[in-house]
């Protein structure tokens, strides 16, 4: 019997990138084969985000293809899940009159059987419910065949309540997983070819805290580094209070862990932070990061920046540039404030206007961009150890991998060290990427 088309579209955070795997390959259990073209799809699946206002924008004009769309063929499904479905629920029908289904961040798990009701008595459904024990957490990581990286969900759920973010309230309440959960997941992947995995939470550095057995996010890291086949770890995303002595000790220690994290700072003035909530001042976090470079010389550092919070001045945000021009980011990932219903922030007076916050958005990435390439320049010389992930998109002969601290690298080189770790000269620096030469003489070993 031929199988039914699946087509997932998934918005937002690698958190969404990972479940929309899980997704595919609960329906591929049951009956379902996966489909790029949604114009063949039986059923379509919308993976949402509701960070900011403008992943949400998107989301719903997506929808409207895909309901005009089922005027055409009415016997396909169209279900939302993500963090969008779990804020607006049943209103999500009112918006979209033709959806089927609408299942929330905790209901993962239950989709063959929502979609098998659906096939079978035809009725809309909404599953939002936030369980107590996360199922859909032990769901293992589904990366497709060939790959070489993986994510690796080890806790979900948010306990910090930072003013301006939704997640706390869409994702639930932090739950860890099983340390040995998850190092039997690690080893299944390394089975299956993977050779890096990123380790996904909330705040990956409170991971354990809602277990009993004392084991932290340290303990964690040093026993996947020690797994066989596992040549690359990484983490994201980490919160600067939590970021512990014990976990700075593990760069440079424990091999495979590779010499980047990605540390959202979101404002340089205390005054902001303090009304974000984030429990920490500007100071301490130049001690982590003074920490983190102590312990390892040339580590990368990222981070996320809003700009026009609530009641943010031209002298808080001068806080901001200082903090970046002290720390000189690799990369940041900057955003303009947007209103998430239900949140702290949402009632707070003092709103920034739209034009000062374009005006700071556009002078704080100006000044990353220099940040960027003076960084990436530095890189010109060195010999960097890259893992080769595929052809670059660019040049046809050119392949394209990340370095430890996650630079893009691009090179001349032949397929078959796809999946391999290479000794990349690195050549020339642009604003994204570097280019540089492979040395000839077989693979890097491993780190
Ligand atoms: N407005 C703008 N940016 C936000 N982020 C989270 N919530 C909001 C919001 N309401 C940003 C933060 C976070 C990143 C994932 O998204 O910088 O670190
Ligand atoms: Fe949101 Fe703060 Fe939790 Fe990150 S730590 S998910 S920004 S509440």
């Amino acid at each position: 019997m031929e199988k039914k088309k699946l087509y997932i579209q998934t918005f937002g955070c690698q958190m969404n990138v990972q479940d929309s795997e899980k997704m595919a390959a609960l329906l591929e259990g049951s009956g379902y084969e996966s489909t790029d073209d949604s114009g063949l799809a039986d059923l379509i699946i919308l993976n949402t985000c509701s960070i900011r206002e403008k992943a949400a924008q998107k989301i719903y004009s997506q929808l409207g293809r895909f309901q005009a769309l089922k005027a055409q063929k009415p016997q396909l499904i169209i279900g939302v899940g993500g963090c969008l479905a779990q804020q607006w629920g049943e209103r999500f029908f009112r918006r979209a009159p033709s959806l089927d289904l609408v299942f929330g961040t905790h209901q993962i798990h239950r989709l063959p059987e929502m979609v098998g009701d659906l096939e079978r008595k035809g009725e809309r459904k909404v599953e939002t419910d936030l369980c107590d024990r996360v199922c859909s957490l032990e769901l293992p990581a589904q990366p497709p065949s060939g790959a070489i990286s993986s994510f690796v969900t080890i806790m979900q759920g948010c306990n910090n309540f930072c003013a301006y973010c939704v997640v706390p309230y869409l994702r639930g309440r932090e739950e860890s997983r099983p340390l040995p959960e998850i190092v039997g997941e690690v080893e299944m992947l390394t089975r299956r070819g993977i050779r890096e995995v990123t380790l996904l939470g909330q705040n990956v550095n409170s991971y354990g805290q809602t277990r009993s057995d004392g084991r932290d996010f340290a303990d964690l890291i040093c026993t996947l580094g020690g797994i066989a086949g596992i040549e690359r770890i990484r983490f994201t995303t980490s919160h600067p209070k939590d970021l512990s002595p014990r976990l700075i000790g593990c760069f440079g220690k424990v091999a495979p862990l590779c010499e980047h994290i990605h540390l959202p700072v979101q404002s340089g003035s205390d005054r902001v932070l303090g009304l974000m909530n984030r429990g920490y001042t500007a100071g301490m976090y130049l001690e982590k990061v003074a920490a983190l470079r102590k312990a390892c010389p040339g580590i990368s550092i990222t981070s996320d920046v809003i700009v026009g919070f609530p009641g943010e001045e031209e002298s808080d945000f001068e806080a901001t540039l200082a903090l970046m021009r002290e720390v000189r980011f690799d990369n940041l990932f900057s955003f303009q404030y947007s209103v998430r219903e239900g949140t702290a922030a949402a009632s707070m007076d003092q709103k920034v206007s739209s034009a000062v916050k374009r005006e700071r958005l556009q002078i704080l990435q100006e000044l990353q961009a220099v940040h960027t390439l003076e960084n990436n320049r530095a890189c010109i010389g060195r010999m960097e150890s890259v893992l080769v992930e595929g052809p670059s998109k660019k040049e046809s002969t050119e392949m394209t991998g990340r370095t430890r601290g996650n630079r893009i690298v691009n090179f001349e080189g032949k397929r078959d060290r796809i999946g391999k770790t290479m000794f990349v000269r690195i050549t020339e620096a642009f604003p994204h990427s570097l280019h540089g030469e492979m040395e000839e003489k077989g693979a890097a070993d491993v780190h």
